[in-house]
């Protein structure tokens, strides 16, 4: 028998009212029992009603999720049967969608959900917003490089108001996986090395995707991804093993995480990855003992595309049945491009291998994000064509973007105060790249429009029309570049050469603008080298040849490793890809009409042999500077221990100094550890720099790093400005987990520096006593 949404939604209400009614009448609130656990168990209530009226099968259906007809972003493993897939929809056995996007497509399936399923229950709507929907904010990495958690809580929130103007109400982002290692494609799309920075960023990230309200028009639920440890992938290699221990299982990779629900997120996706030796996808610790158990996780998490079906692959469930059981079992509420839940999960609970409290608990949750998300007050929420052609691709979205790519952008090296570029040199533009509109749109770019960004051809352009003389060089790709394609370098077409040299010898500066493809780095892109792809390395130092004032503008995914231009280049501009804004933000850093203030968020390595590796290392038995004189120490032979650039760095048109560091330990009176310094910008404009402290524990019972971020502040000077700063620390800074997982906080000495990047030398000690 059919019954219409409305009368479900109906019944529904009156159920939840009435059994408010009831309970607000046996129950007197607690004066400090606050609003929003009112609110909480009235949800509950409703969403146990509507479980009460479904089906075994039905609910299964809540817990299958489906990619759209035409967009995919994974192998496709059952044929894209627009008809078929709609059947399941009509059938009650599909709870979400992924990958259909616009608001007349999402209406349109929309409605099939709504008015053509026994139960009206509305379906909802994920897609990859990870740095943008339309209109492309920098990759993440690249915001990253900001350390500034209001501008990057902007981002993701103009993000979102864009990818709901377009008929969605959840995104698969933030990826708050930590990464040390440059060959992995999907540092890209994180917040790189750092615990505390990227607790910071993924709690920023998951409060600007879902503001304070779920059910607000523009606001969209938010996915912590991938659970857990995926960015520790054996050797940098895609959907690798990975075997870590606890210490940096519960120290670096879980962090990120725990702030991502601590900020609310509301969904949680598993990784590709095993964890020591059990795939992410049936990691029963992971999703029940951590996440479910210990954290109190109350949203949903889905699998990632498929990762329940490749256990099979992994070795470790030996069919589709079995691989349903085990997810089911260890926590994953929706089946992501696997179906075998769809296909087994009735007869799992027939036979009883899986609860059915499991499902239902599972189903529960769910529904809760859908009714948080006010899907079932008007399943049609965020499908407004009006808003959809207001809001997409609008001014504010832009100049969000482009406010973002400012504050992206890291000076790696400025000899000679090359840069700012002088209103009457006569400029040389040098690169394929800088010609480019797509590349610089990353790797997440599904509902981008192809060509849409400025180039930095564009951008120096709006500046002046007469100092430029623009040559591409050599070609970049032998063939246009394609989203599920491998791309081919040109490593041999040296046409176009000769023109950028010429142009070169008569320039007063060149700039240059080489890197990677927006496709090179992102999900299944490792690396193996970690320099310039193609003929670009060769092109450099061709250029060079002929002219020494080279400004090397780098677009890259992940850190790059170039011994040889640091060495030669004067100046050097981290502009990874920032999106559609790029040319104009690159071209107002060179001109200075912004000052750069990024500082990196991954190091990055002098050579590809020494990843991974990450400031917060810990020592050895044998440092390099212990044994002096022999070779009995930990180093290498052909390369230095330190990376090119450090986690932390970035320089400015200015200077700033740090001086007058001093501790007041007060932690045995009220718990804080307070630390003051003075910086000082000494140089000639104004500027922005994110002062770091560092500490280290330096005995524990457990090995601390020999330094880590515990604190940062982002500071604007006035040219001779000095400013004092301080940062508190207490038991959540100066404490640490041990193998089993227990917060510890130990007396002992804590060294300390405040500076400028995780090289800082500023130093001071205190002795924690409790
Ligand atoms: C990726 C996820 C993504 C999913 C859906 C997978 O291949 O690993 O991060 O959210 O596809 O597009």
């Amino acid at each position: 028998m059919k019954y219409s949404f409305k009368i479900i939604i109906g019944l529904l209400v009156f159920i939840s009212i009435y059994s408010c009614g009831a309970k607000t009448n046996q129950t007197a609130i607690k004066p400090n029992e606050n609003k929003s656990t009112v609110i909480q168990s009235d949800l509950d209530r409703k969403v146990d009603s509507l479980l009460g009226l479904m089906t075994l099968r039905e609910k299964i259906g809540q817990m299958n999720q489906y990619t759209g007809f035409r967009d995919f972003t994974g192998p496709v493993n059952k044929a894209s049967d627009e008809e078929s897939k709609t059947q399941d929809i009509r059938d009650g056995l599909v709870g979400s969608m992924l990958n259909v996007r616009g608001v007349k497509n999402v209406r349109a399936v929309q409605r099939i959900a709504v008015e053509e399923t026994r139960l009206g229950i509305p379906l909802i709507f994920g897609f990859d917003v990870i740095h943008g929907y339309q209109t492309m904010a920098p990759i993440p990495l690249a915001e990253s490089a900001s350390w500034d958690m209001e501008a990057i809580e902007n981002s993701s929130r103009l993000a979102a108001k864009e990818a709901a103007a377009a008929g969605l109400n959840w995104t698969f982002a933030p990826m708050v996986d930590i990464s040390r290692d440059a060959r992995w494609g999907r540092v890209m799309e994180g917040a790189g090395e750092d615990p505390y920075l990227g607790s910071l960023i993924a709690k920023a990230r998951v409060k600007g995707f879902q503001g304070d309200d779920l059910s607000n028009r523009f606001t969209i639920a938010a996915c912590a991804k991938h659970f857990a440890a995926y960015g520790f992938s054996e050797s940098g290699r895609e959907y690798n093993t990975v075997d870590i221990g606890t210490s940096t299982l519960y120290n670096v990779v879980l962090p990120p995480f725990k702030a991502a629900v601590d900020a609310g997120a509301r969904t949680f996706m598993s990784s590709f990855n095993d964890l020591n030796g059990i795939p992410a996808s049936a990691n029963y610790f992971l999703f029940r003992d951590i996440l479910k158990d210990k954290w109190n996780f109350e949203g949903f998490v889905v699998s990632d595309w498929a990762s329940i079906k490749e256990m099979i692959n992994h070795n470790y469930a030996p069919d589709d049945i079995a691989a349903a059981r085990l997810s089911v079992n260890a926590g994953i509420d929706m089946d992501m491009e696997s179906y075998v839940y769809l296909d087994y999960l009735e007869q799992l609970v027939e036979d009883g291998t899986v609860s059915m409290a499991t499902i239902d608990d599972a189903v529960k949750r769910i529904l809760k994000v859908k009714f948080e998300l006010g899907l079932f007050e008007d399943p049609y929420r965020y499908c407004s064509e009006e808003d959809e052609a207001k809001v997409i691709d609008s001014n504010e979205i832009k100049e969000g973007a482009l406010d973002m790519a400012l504050k992206s952008i890291v000076l790696l090296k400025n000899e000679g105060d090359l840069l700012p570029l002088k209103r009457d040199q006569k400029i040389a533009v040098l690169g394929d790249l800088a010609f480019d509109k797509n590349s610089v749109l990353g790797n997440w770019r599904l509902g981008a429009i192809d060509n849409t960004a400025v180039s930095l051809q564009e951008g120096l352009s709006t500046y002046s029309k007469g100092n430029f003389n623009f040559e591409r060089g050599p070609a970049f790709v032998t063939s246009k570049a394609e989203f599920s394609q491998e791309l081919i370098y040109n490593k041999t077409d040296t046409t176009g050469t000769k023109a950028a040299l010429d142009a070169a010898k008569n320039a007063d500066v060149v700039i240059m603008l080489l890197g990677e493809h927006g496709l090179q780095s992102g999900e299944a892109r490792s690396r193996t080298d970690l320099g310039l792809p193609g003929v670009q390395q060769q092109f450099l130092e061709q250029v060079y040849a002929v002219n020494q004032n080279i400004v090397l503008v780098l677009t890259n995914g992940r850190p790059l490793a170039l011994p040889w231009a640091k060495k030669n280049i004067p100046a050097i501009v981290e502009a990874w890809q920032l999106g559609s804004q790029s040319g104009h933000a690159i071209a107002q850093v060179l001109h200075g009409d912004f000052n750069p203030s990024g500082k990196l968020p991954m190091s990055f390595p002098f050579d590809v042999g020494q990843v991974p590796i990450y400031y917060n290392h810990k020592n050895t038995g044998r440092p390099k500077d212990y044994n002096e004189g022999t070779v009995f120490n930990s180093h290498y032979q052909d390369a230095p221990n330190e990376p090119l650039w450090p986690f932390g760095f970035g320089l400015s048109y200015t200077t700033f100094e740090y001086d007058q560091i001093e501790i007041n330990d007060n932690f045995s009176v009220d718990g804080t550890i307070t630390v003051t310094a003075q910086i000082k910008n000494v140089g000639d404009r104004k500027g922005t720099e994110v002062a770091q402290l560092y500490i280290q524990d330096e005995f524990a019972t457990t090995i601390r790093p020999v330094r880590e971020l515990k604190g940062f502040k982002k500071i604007e000077l006035e040219a001779g400005e000095s400013q004092n700063i301080s940062f508190i620390l207490t038991s959540n800074e100066l404490g640490f987990f041990d193998n089993q997982g227990n917060w510890l906080l130990e007396d002992g000495n804590f060294n300390v520096w405040v500076g400028g990047s995780s090289q800082a030398n500023l130093k001071q000690s205190f002795m924690l006593k409790q």
